[in-house]
Parts: C-alpha cells; sequence; structure tokens
C-alpha cells in the first residue's frame, strides 16, 4: 500500500454546527482516498446531519452516545479512539473545543478525545465572534499546547450573514492537512502529470467526435499519486467526474488543447497517459451542417498528434512515462510494439473488448521492458493502487 490515507482509518467527530453537512462531503473524500472512516455524530450535529446519512457514505455504524449498550459491548468507546490512526473533529464547534481544552468527558466526543493518545485534527467552524471571543483563542491555545492541531478557519461570509473568520475550510484544504498527519508519502517532491478521458474533436459547432472513455481510470491514478504524496497535474477531456483530492485539474476538449496542457505542465518526473486521445480531427465547419437535400457532408480528417509519443521522446521526458492501450485483440503483441514505439517505459493494456469502458471493473496487463504481468480482473481503483504501489517502488520508495 502506498502511504498516504490509502488503508488509514480515521475516526470522524461531527459536532453540532451548521458546517456540519459538509461533514458528508469529507466522508466522501476520505473513502475516495482509501480511508476507512469510522463515524461519531454529537448529539447536536444530529441536528444538522442524520445519523443515516453519515453511516451510508461511511459504509459503517455512527456511534452518538456513550450510552449506547451494543456498540459498547462490540466496542468500547476507549477502544473506537484507539482502533483510528488519526482523530478527526470537522467541524470542530468552540463548545467541543471548550470541553476538550478542560478535560471533560460529559458526552461521546469529549469521552472519545479525552481517552486517546491518538493524533487529533481539529476543524473549527463558528460565529466570528464566538472565534475572536478570548475565551475560544484560550481554548485553542490549551488545545494546541495540548498536542492538537487546530486548523485556521477560512475567512468570508458567514451562514449568519456575518463576515470573517469562522468558515470551515474548504474540503481540498481539509484533505491536505489530514493527508500531511500521515508523513509526506512516498512520492512527495515529485510531479506526476495524467491525462484522463475522451477528447472531443469539433466536426461544426454543435457535433464532434468522440469516444466512449469514461476518465475513470485515469482519476482514480491521479488520486492515487496524490494521496502518494505526489504533486499531480491532472490534464481531463470532458468528463463529468469531481477532481480528486489534492489534484490541480485542467480540463481541456480537444486533442490538441490536451498537448498543449500536457507540454505546459511539463518538466514532470513521472506521465501516465490515461485519455483516450481522438486519433483524428474534422476539420471544422464554421457554421452548423445542414441537410440541404444533396446528400451527407464528406467529413475530411486530419491525424491527430500523439501525446503520449511526444511526451516520450521529448528532451524533457519524465523519468518514467506509462501509456495505456485500450485493444480488441492481440493485446500484448500491440502493447509491447506500442511501448517502443512511444517511448514509454510501461504500457498498461487492457482488453476493451469485455466492457471496460465506462466501467469501474477492468482486466489489464502491465507491460514493461522485462514482459507481461497480468494483473486479473480487478476494481479500476485497485488498478490505480497496484499501479501507483509500483511507480514508488521504481522511484526507490518503500511502498
Ligand atoms: O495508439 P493508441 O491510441 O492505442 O495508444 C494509447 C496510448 O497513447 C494511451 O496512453 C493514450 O493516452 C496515448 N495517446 C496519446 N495521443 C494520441 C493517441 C494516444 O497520448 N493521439
Amino acid at each position: 500500500m502506498p502511504a498516504g490515507m490509502q488503508g488509514k482509518t480515521i475516526l470522524l467527530i461531527v459536532a453540532g454546527g451548521i458546517a456540519a453537512f459538509k461533514a458528508l462531503e469529507l466522508v466522501r473524500e476520505l473513502r475516495r482516498a482509501g480511508a476507512r472512516v469510522l463515524p461519531v455524530l454529537s448529539e447536536n450535529g444530529a441536528r444538522f446531519v442524520t445519523p443515516l446519512a453519515l453511516s451510508a457514505l461511511a459504509g459503517e455504524t455512527v456511534r452518538t452516545s456513550l450510552w449506547d449498550l451494543e456498540d459498547e459491548a462490540l466496542m468500547g468507546h476507549i477502544q473506537l479512539s484507539r482502533a483510528a490512526d488519526l482523530i478527526v473533529v470537522c467541524p470542530a464547534t468552540a463548545d467541543l473545543m471548550a470541553r476538550a481544552a478542560a478535560g471533560r468527558a460529559d458526552d461521546l466526543a469529549a469521552t472519545l478525545l479525552l481517552a486517546t493518545d491518538t493524533p487529533v485534527l481539529m476543524v473549527p467552524a463558528m460565529n466570528v465572534r464566538m472565534w475572536l471571543h478570548p475565551a475560544t483563542q484560550r481554548n485553542i491555545e490549551r488545545l494546541r499546547g495540548d498536542g492538537v492541531t487546530v486548523l485556521e478557519p477560512d475567512d468570508g461570509e458567514m451562514a449568519c450573514g456575518e463576515f470573517g473568520p469562522g468558515r470551515l475550510p474548504d474540503i481540498p484544504a481539509i484533505m491536505a492537512a489530514i493527508a500531511a498527519q500521515f508523513g509526506p508519502g512516498p512520492l512527495a517532491g515529485l510531479h506526476a502529470l495524467v491525462t484522463a478521458g475522451p477528447t472531443h474533436e469539433p466536426i461544426d459547432p454543435v457535433r464532434f467526435i468522440g469516444n466512449h472513455s469514461s476518465g475513470k481510470q485515469g482519476f482514480a491514478i491521479a488520486g492515487a499519486l496524490a494521496a502518494a504524496g505526489a504533486r499531480v497535474t491532472l490534464v481531463a477531456g470532458p468528463v463529468q467526474l469531481p477532481t480528486p483530492a489534492g489534484v490541480r485539474r485542467v480540463d481541456v476538449m480537444t486533442a490538441h488543447q490536451m498537448q498543449a496542457a500536457c507540454q505546459a505542465a511539463l518538466p514532470a518526473d513521472i506521465a501516465v497517459m490515461v485519455a483516450a486521445v481522438a486519433d483524428w480531427r474534422a476539420e471544422t465547419a464554421p457554421a452548423k451542417l445542414k441537410k440541404d437535400g444533396s446528400g451527407p457532408p464528406a467529413l475530411v480528417l486530419r491525424e491527430n498528434p500523439d501525446i503520449l509519443a511526444g511526451i516520450g521522446h521529448d528532451a524533457r521526458r519524465p523519468a518514467l512515462v506509462v501509456g495505456f492501450a485500450a485493444e480488441t485483440g492481440d493485446l500484448l503483441a500491440h502493447a509491447a510494439a506500442k511501448r517502443v514505439r512511444k517511448g514509454a517505459d510501461w504500457i498498461v493494456a487492457n482488453d476493451v473488448s469485455e466492457g471496460v469502458f465506462g466501467s469501474d471493473h477492468t482486466h489489464v496487463q502491465l507491460v514493461t521492458a522485462a514482459g507481461a504481468e497480468d494483473w486479473g480482473p480487478c476494481p479500476k481503483q485497485a488498478v490505480a493502487t497496484r499501479l501507483v504501489a509500483r511507480i514508488a517502488s521504481h522511484f526507490g520508495a518503500a511502498p
């Protein structure tokens, strides 16, 4: 497993503030980054988000009370707080921080914080006056003195209409702070360029040539690289997928735009070219083509630049270049030839005659100078994790 959040257990305490609903998005991002999330909802937190929503997104039982006998029998609160690699309090309210600073144990959240020596990260969100109040600032100083990491809230307009510090930081900033708790990761200091998705080549102002690439595999790889500590530039064709945590995304439409964005992203240490780039573009008509009775228009196609081959033979070639090959027959022979022709170190080859496009599952073989390895059928997320572990060991980092 690469370091970062993959495989980590995070105990997430959701306290009662208007920002509690944003904790739901945080749960999704944490799970997407490979973490297990054990949710705890305070009594007041349950006024803002339902236990059901939190447990459905976390895929775990929500703990809400000290006095839940069944949970206590299964896993006492002390064990619960110690099973985690990190405790995150989001949102951290003025009240919970005051109780934690005072060493109170008057509800499940406060008890967990007192009963553990697991690192704690608090993400405050509250009204600006409450944040600026000397009592709150005193409590934060005490918490920091006790070794708790307390993030600074964002400045801006508050739900109550006031303006100033107190807003919950945005989710990518919280994710970065959480990732930092787990150390730099095996790919820290390296820049990775990833392409993903299809390209659209316009025929006229309303039509285009495209393909069925969903972008899922490339986005999963970009997320896994970021989780392993790399700085990631993701050049994405037209897809409606959320940007993985910690990834810089550049949206493009055509192969030419994708090539320009890739060149602009260099230098990079790693390039993983997953995009299904259209091989041909059409000569674009300036106005919408009309049915005028003279028969269908002829499409004049021109060859697109090969972005992978360009990077593979560039003077600024990244130290490791990985391409993908989607084939419908003679998989290994095509992939091996492609590896050499395009100047790639590795080719991840998959047979797309089996309905891989748009699916969450795939079946790939890794083709290197040493030969081919069959990775068997598995989720695209697992291919991402395994590829990134392989990249980490290539760079000499412990996977
Ligand atoms: O030649 P083919 O399209 O099968 O090669 C697939 C690999 O080459 C993928 O890694 C893809 O991202 C890359 N490619 C590219 N630019 C193109 C065509 C393919 O970067 N114009």
